[in-house]
């Protein structure tokens, strides 16, 4: 009995051991699953879920289940999902224990699949603003079921919640600093908001679509989401004769453009230190988005001129769906090509400028392209 309760212990000072800011905030979460684990061995997942408040729907985000999370990829409008609809408006945590009697709820089902029969959901708050919801499911029916149990798993969920807004956070403060260096810098950048909201979520689609094949969690995608906004932070230091210029480029003007990648690195550098977020576990991904997104599968591209699988997944997504919006908008030096003559001409250069798993996924998102478009756009296609 006492060597239980001691390995007891020393499993869980390990695993409070393991958590750090430094680490990804999925393994934070596997390490404070096994916290709650010690105290309650039949709770198996812990998840977290944001909120977009654009369309109202909530993104699986992270999980302690890692690959094997049975709710991941999942987009869910809250129309079709009542009880946190219900608890957005309460800012309260509801119990869900009846999986078996919604055979027509499609989350409860993957659920069950899995063995879990109930689940205990805390909403994130910061102040009044709702972010989205943290989840506890259990192999136990009732486990949630008595008001101290829940308070134990409450302090969880503070941690869980800390985690999650610190990192939100973090990744919203560069891009308020990018957006400020814009402002100040007169927003001379071509590229509006618009361009960046669009190629976010194409990037977003791009990464669901690669996710099976090539492992991706949603932590990934999500991050991958939230960064893409800063791809081309490093065009605040490329001149406004250069930036602006309605033509081509001169030769020696578009060598000077390239250099919007090492600015760009330089800047991330310089940012992630300045506010303390150095060693975060996005903080690898932007600067690789920022610095390879111009890289080419062949080798042709810039600044390392890195080839095939040696350019990061995340800067092959992103240059596809940067291409992408750019092909697809008007720019002072090109009119919008329509949808159909963007994805031909990612197909033609598949395997050679693009990563051809990207392009297919592209490919097969045009469906979901075309309404991002429509709905972040002036402009429809022509
Ligand atoms: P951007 O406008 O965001 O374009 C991103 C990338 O999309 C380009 O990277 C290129 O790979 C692709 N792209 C954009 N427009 C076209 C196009 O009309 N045809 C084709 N085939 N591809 C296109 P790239 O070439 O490395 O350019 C980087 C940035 O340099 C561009 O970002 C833009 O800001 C600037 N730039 C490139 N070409 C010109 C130009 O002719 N005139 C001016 N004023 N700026 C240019
Ligand atoms: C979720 O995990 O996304 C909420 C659904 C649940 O666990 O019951
Ligand atoms: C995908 O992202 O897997 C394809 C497009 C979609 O999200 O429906
Ligand atoms: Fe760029
Ligand atoms: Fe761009």
């Amino acid at each position: 009995m006492i060597i239980t309760s001691q390995a007891k212990t020393e499993s869980l000072s390990e695993a409070f051991d393991k958590l750090s800011l430094r680490e990804s905030l999925n393994s934070n979460l596997e390490s404070i699953l096994e916290i709650v684990k010690n105290r309650y061995s039949d709770i198996g997942r812990i998840s977290v879920a944001m909120y977009d408040e654009h369309n109202d729907s909530l993104k699986s985000y992270l999980s302690s289940a890692g690959i094997n999370e049975p709710l991941s990829h999942l987009e869910i409008s809250l129309d079709n999902f009542q009880e946190i609809h219900c608890l957005k408006k309460t800012s309260s945590s509801r119990i869900i224990r009846d999986f078996e009697s919604e055979p027509e709820n499609a989350i409860a089902n993957k659920l069950i699949k899995e063995g879990y029969l109930s689940s205990y959901i805390v909403p994130i708050f910061d102040n009044k603003k709702f972010l989205g919801i943290i989840s506890f499911s259990s192999f136990n029916k009732s486990r949630f079921a008595h008001y101290r149990t829940r308070a134990q798993i409450d302090l969880a969920a503070k941690l869980v919640a800390f985690l999650t807004i610190n990192e939100l956070y973090a990744i919203q403060g560069l891009q308020g600093t990018a957006k400020t260096l814009k402002d100040v810098a007169a927003l001379r950048d071509n590229e509006t908001g618009e361009h960046l909201e669009r190629m976010s979520r194409y990037s977003r689609h791009i990464a669901r679509h690669l996710a099976q094949s090539h492992g991706l969690d949603d932590e990934f995608i999500e991050d991958l989401y939230l960064c893409a906004p800063l791809h081309d932070i490093g065009k605040i230091a490329i001149p406004d004769k250069i930036l602006l210029k309605p033509g081509a480029l001169t030769d020696d003007e578009f060598s000077e453009m390239q250099k919007h990648t090492i600015y760009g690195k330089e800047i991330i550098d310089k940012a992630l230190i300045n506010l303390q977020i150095a060693g975060k576990p996005f903080s690898k991904l932007l600067s690789n988005i920022v610095f390879f997104h111009h890289e080419n599968w062949d080798g042709t591209g810039y600044p390392s001129k890195l080839v095939g699988k040696d350019i990061p997944l995340e800067a092959r997504i992103i240059r596809v769906a940067d291409v992408y919006d750019a092909l697809t908008s008007e720019r002072p030096y090109k009119k919008a090509w329509s949808q159909s003559e963007a994805l031909d001409y990612l197909q033609v250069e598949s395997g050679k400028l693009f990563d051809s798993h990207c392009v297919d996924a592209a490919a097969a998102c045009a469906g979901v392209f075309k309404k991002i478009k429509a709905e972040f756009s002036d402009k429809p296609y022509e």
